[in-house]
């Protein structure tokens, strides 16, 4: 990998088993715990996401949160964490049983997704490619591709682009194109209708 396509972390960011790809840009103060981040996506700062696939050319803003882990709401009398960060409170191991529970919950989030500020992704959805969050958005049902999203539980406000242009792009798969593809094609990414013409 050449020095520009490591990746550029910020300051104060944890990374606990997680992979990313080239190009990747992570803003300060985040935490990332079993993550895979594809080639080109970026957090603008202060995120934090867990157990989550990100693809690539994926945009995060600023406050965004990608898989909130929730408390044994249901299943204990005490939800408190104590009873699963056992080892944090000179009170025995952990309980993984819980964090399995919350790795079974993963989310997965599509090629050049953007989610604005503030905006928070629920355990268990998908995302697909292309589609809008809007700012502080609330997801807590899977989101089709291309379609904008907003509020709390976000609904669907819109769709960036008609049925059968998605179903082109979805087709041209132009997110796994090389790096000098990208750089060669540099014009038509910034002029729709030459895109469309030449590779939809
Ligand atoms: C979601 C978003 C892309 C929608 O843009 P748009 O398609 O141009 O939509 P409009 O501004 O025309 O708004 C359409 C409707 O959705 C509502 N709406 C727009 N964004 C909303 C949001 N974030 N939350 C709740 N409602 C929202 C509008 O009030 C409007 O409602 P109405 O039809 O009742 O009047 C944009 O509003 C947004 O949230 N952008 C994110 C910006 C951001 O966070 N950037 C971070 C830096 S990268």
């Amino acid at each position: 990998m050449n020095i520009e396509a490591q990746p550029k972390i910020g300051n104060n960011v944890t990374l606990n088993q997680s992979r990313l790809g080239q190009y990747v840009h992570l803003g300060d103060d985040a935490i990332l715990e079993e993550v895979e981040m594809g080639d080109y996506s970026y957090t603008a700062g202060h995120n934090q996401i867990s157990y989550a696939t990100v693809g690539k050319f994926v945009s995060i803003a600023t406050y965004v949160r990608i898989n909130p882990g929730n408390h044994p709401t249901y299943q204990r009398i005490v939800q408190h964490h104590f009873t699963y960060r056992g080892s944090d409170y000179d009170l025995g191991e952990d309980d993984e049983a819980i964090f399995d529970w919350r790795r079974a919950q993963h989310v997965t989030i599509g090629h050049d997704v953007w989610i604005g500020h503030n905006a928070v992704i629920m355990p268990g959805v998908t995302i697909g490619n292309g589609a809008v969050v809007g700012s502080a958005a609330v997801v807590t049902k899977d989101v089709a591709p291309y379609a904008i999203v907003a509020g709390v539980a976000a609904k669907q406000i819109g769709s960036r682009f008609s049925d059968s242009l998605i179903e082109r792009i979805e087709r041209s798969q132009w997110w796994h194109w090389d790096h000098e593809t990208l750089r060669e094609r540099m014009a038509d990414f910034r002029d729709m209708e030459k895109f469309i013409a030449r590779y939809l």
